[in-house]
This record gives structure tokens, sequence and C-alpha cells, in this order.
């Protein structure tokens, strides 16, 4: 296939820079999930890396539906109060997101562990390593995470220039599985995706609590970034780390979660965190304190307040879309899935399978058929090879992007 032949079948993905109203969802589908959603004019970060007309974006973590109706309410109510000073943090937002965590996920979680944050994951996760620096047992100390495993964390720690080691993930007959040696001694901090970005896996309760005693017997802290976790696939629950690991070791776990991946506004920073160890919990608040990150922010506050009160009828709808998805993907590529996926819109896949030369495989997909993925190495040496395909994409364009799959050289 050339680039030709799919930029003109496809002309109607172009991101172009003129504003466009946005359709109307169909009368059937009441949060427009498959009706084409056209964020021409927004400055997606997502579509600034389809490079030619008629590349179809499946990179970037974000998706191509439409957010929650709840969140545009509450925006726009607030913004008609001209009123945009400095705010102070609402502690019933606290209550909240227990009050969510218990409807969602069947879990206890003590409001007064939760940080309400005015800044995205990411940031959270780079002040909460300084303060694991500052406390390692002994400063070579590293932090552990698994590969493949999201980018970010390597990342973070050369930023915050911690020593870092990567644990090859085993994988078993249902595809990955927690690390389960010991753990060096002493190690400063254990990260981890839960569920797995980017595999998809939800990681088993009974895993997670053998992780965070290993954790605590290297002096680690068990770092849970669960911004994925509300996206689990109907029937699959999500063991929120400082739920699940054994009460003995709750005061060294951390979980991370945010609005922003769950109801599709990471443009909006946030980011909330339990932490259930008051000691620690006030150092964080401090750490971020040094950045001006008050809990609290006036954007924040109104989109996770009307997430979390009013966004569960979007959330079941999206989760439906999403399963719906993934069968039709999965059932698509086949042996090409690398792990069988549980939870959110990720799919990590083999390129070698798909006929894709590995190290060159991101090229040759856009290239072949105007899919633009994730490159596997992003993910560290155990991503070598593969590549992620975002697939939360409305009905038409999953069509598509289906259709250009079937071309490839698939076994
Ligand atoms: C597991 C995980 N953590 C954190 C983040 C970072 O989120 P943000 O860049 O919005 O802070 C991502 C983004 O994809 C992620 O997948």
């Amino acid at each position: 296939m050339t680039d030709d032949s799919f930029q003109r079948t496809d002309d109607r993905f172009r991101n172009l820079s003129s504003v466009r109203r946005a359709p109307a969802p169909a009368p059937d589908a009441p949060f427009g999930f498959d009706s084409p959603f056209d964020r021409t004019g927004t400055a997606s970060s997502k579509w600034s890396r389809a490079t030619a007309p008629g590349v179809i974006p499946m990179g970037l973590a974000d998706m191509d539906l439409p957010g929650p109706p709840a969140i545009a309410r509450a925006l726009q109510r607030r913004a008609r109060h001209r009123a945009y000073g400095y705010t102070a943090c609402d502690p019933a937002g606290r209550t909240l997101v227990a009050d969510w965590y218990r409807a969602r996920h069947g879990a206890e979680v003590d409001p007064d562990w939760v940080l309400l944050l005015p800044c995205g994951p990411r940031t959270t996760l780079r002040v909460l390593l300084e303060i694991v620096r500052a406390e390692a047992p002994r400063p070579q100390a590293p932090v552990l995470f698994p590969t493949p495993e999201w980018g970010g964390f390597a990342q973070l720690c050369r930023a915050a220039r911690i020593d870092f080691r990567e644990l090859p993930l085993p994988v078993g007959p249902e595809g990955y599985r927690l690390p389960d040696g010991p753990l060096p001694r002493p190690t400063a901090a254990v990260l981890l995706s839960s569920p797995h970005n980017p595999s998809a896996r939800v990681w088993p309760a009974e895993g997670l609590r053998a992780l965070a005693e290993r954790a605590a017997e290297a002096g680690a802290l068990l770092v849970s970034d669960e911004v994925h976790g509300d996206l689990t696939h109907p029937g699959r629950p999500h063991p929120v780390a400082v739920t699940t690991v054994d009460p003995a070791h709750r005061r060294s776990t951390v979980s991370l979660n945010s609005v922003g991946k769950t109801f599709n506004c990471s443009g909006i920073p946030s980011s909330f965190a339990l932490v259930p160890d008051p000691g620690l919990r006030t150092r964080f608040a401090d750490a971020l304190a040094g950045y001006g990150l008050w809990e609290g922010g006036l954007l924040e506050q109104t989109v996770q307040q009307a997430a979390l009160r009013e966004g569960g009828p979007w959330l079941d709808a999206l989760l439906a879309h999403l399963a719906a998805a993934r069968a039709r993907l999965t059932d698509r590529l086949g042996a090409a899935v690398r792990s069988a996926p549980q939870a959110s819109y990720l799919l990590w896949v083999d390129a070698a399978a798909l006929g894709l030369p590995p190290g060159t495989a991101r090229r040759a997909l856009l290239e072949r058929s105007g899919l633009e993925a994730t490159d596997g190495a992003e993910f560290g040496p155990g991503g070598r090879g593969s590549l992620r395909l975002n697939y939360a994409l409305p009905g038409s364009t999953l069509a598509t992007a289906l259709e250009r799959l079937a071309r490839l050289d698939l076994p």
C-alpha cells in the first residue's frame, strides 16, 4: 500500500487547523462513542503525531472519544463566575475520592489518606521520587521497576538523578507476570503501573501482596501508579494497592490515580495520591508545596468533583465500548498480541508477527498502513520489537484501522 492510497481513502482524518463544531452524537449512542470525533483546532498532542494526511494516530495515550458531559457542564458553570483567583482546597474532595473507591472498586480508602493535586501524575511521581532519594536507606539504593514498563519511570528517575534498575517481566501462557524473585537490598522504591502500561494486564491481588512484602523486606516504598485502574474492562476488578496489600505493608505503599486518564481530560492536569502513612503524607505535601503545588486548584477541583460525582454512567458506557473494540482488534491480530489485555485501551503487539521489521516497526507500520503506534523501545529493553496501539477510537475509525491491519502480512 502506498502513502497516496491511504491519503485519498481517509482524507477525513486530517488534523486541519480550522475549528469545526463537533458533530452531534447519533441518537442511539448517548455519549457519541460511535460517531466520528473531530479534534480539529484543539491542538491535540496525539493528532500532532499524524505526520501526513490520512494517518490515524494510535500512539499517545489519550482517547479520540468525547469526554463526559458532566465535566463540560461543570466547567461552563464555573467559568460563568469571573472569580478566577487563588482557590482553597475543598476537603469534600477527599470524601468524594473515598466514595468513588468504595462504589467502583469495593475498596475502603480513608479520606485522610488522600492528597488532591493540581498537577498530573508525572509531576506527582517526580516529587515523590525526590522524597525517595532523600530518604533512601543508602544513597546508592536503586529504584526498581519492570520492563517493559511505561517509559515515564525511567525519564523521571533520570531527571531526579536517581539510580534505577529494570526487572524483566516473566511471561506465562496468559501474558506477563509480576517479577517474583527477591529484590536487592536495600532498594529505595519499587514502581509499577497497575494495570500495566503497555500490556493492559491487571496485576492480580496476590501478586501485589507478595511484591509489597518483598518491597518492605528490601526497605522500599511500593509506588503503584494506577492511572489506568478505573479502566479495567467489565468483569475485571482492579486491586487498589493501598487496600490490597497486607495492612502491615500499607504504610510503605502509595497508590496514584488521576481523573485525567479515566475521564479523558489530561489537558487539565490533576491527580490524587493515596498515602496511608501520615508522616510520608506530610513530607510529600511539603515537597509539593515547594513547587507551588498546593492541594486544590480551580480547574482541577471543578473537573475532579464533576467526574467523580456524575461521571459513572459515562465511564460504564466507555468501558463497554473499549471492551468491544478490544475484542475486534484481538480477533484480528490473534497471536501477534503479546499479553491478554484486561484494561484501558492499549494493545501490546509483536512487530515480527505483523510482518514488520522489529528494529524499524513503527516507521514500517506508518508507511505501509498510515497507522501511528508507539515504539516498544520506549518501554525499556523488554519492549524492543513490540508496538503499542491505542484503540480508544470511534467505531468508524476503528473499522478503518482494522481494514488497514488486515492488509498486513498477518500469520
Ligand atoms: C502509567 C502512567 N503513569 C503516568 C502517566 C502520565 O500522565 P501525565 O503525563 O498526564 O502526567 C501515564 C501517561 O500515559 C501513564 O500511562
